[in-house]
């Protein structure tokens, strides 16, 4: 697995304004929006395009598209939303794929509660969409789910990461690549990352 920090200073800027407590809730859902573009960008940066002849303006034109392999993306509900239509911006024939799960607060283990997988999703390459990262408990579940429907190539995309959740998720699943637009420094003792951005999930609901 590569873990991709995407630092453009782009993103730097708009990630420091996502941090700010005082951060409304459509400032915090356009910012969440712009980042994800800027993710995708990153994360796609592997896809092969292969030579296509279409009718230019001047006659024929070799132009270059992107080859075969679809994309699904997987937003993990509530806080991935949040994230989905930066990303399809960027990708808008990519399928979605839904997935379920909320925290338990006290154990801090992922709960499933809703899965809705796209139809071929083994053929497709899967970009799981959350907010955070923080123990990677919910990380390995959907993984875990992805891979037992098929799929073969995984990528995540967060906005922040904890360093105790990228590498419980390094050691399982070697084979997956995670994209954020920064590591952050730790949790805190109930599961929260630190400096973190608080509770996406509410800031971005409301
Ligand atoms: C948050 C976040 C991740 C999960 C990360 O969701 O959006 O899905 O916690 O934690 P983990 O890495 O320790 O598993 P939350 O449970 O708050 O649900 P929500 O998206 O519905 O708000």
């Amino acid at each position: 697995m590569a873990v991709h920090v995407v630092d453009h200073p782009l993103v730097r800027h708009k990630l420091g304004i996502l941090r700010e407590a005082g951060l409304s809730t459509s400032g915090f859902r356009n910012l969440a929006l712009e980042i994800s573009r800027l993710l995708t960008y990153e994360a796609t940066k592997d896809l092969v395009t292969e030579p296509k002849t279409i009718k230019g303006w001047a006659g024929d034109v070799e132009v270059e598209m992107i080859k075969g392999k679809k994309i699904t993306v997987v937003p993990i509900l509530r806080a991935g939303l949040g994230m989905m239509d930066g990303v399809l911006d960027m990708v808008p024939g990519a399928r979605v794929s839904v997935v379920g799960f909320y925290r338990d607060e006290e154990t801090l283990q992922p709960v499933e509660y809703y899965v809705k997988l796209a139809r071929n999703i083994d053929e497709r390459i899967a970009l799981i969409l959350d907010p955070m990262l923080a123990t990677g408990g919910t990380l390995l579940a959907t993984i875990e789910l992805l891979k037992k429907a098929g799929c073969t190539n995984i990528k995540g995309l967060f906005l922040v990461a904890a360093p105790e959740g990228i590498e419980k998720v390094v050691t399982a699943h070697p084979d997956v690549d995670i994209y954020t637009a920064s590591i952050d420094e730790k949790l805190n003792e109930a599961g929260y990352i630190l400096p973190g951005l608080g509770d996406a999930g509410d800031k971005i609901f409301g």
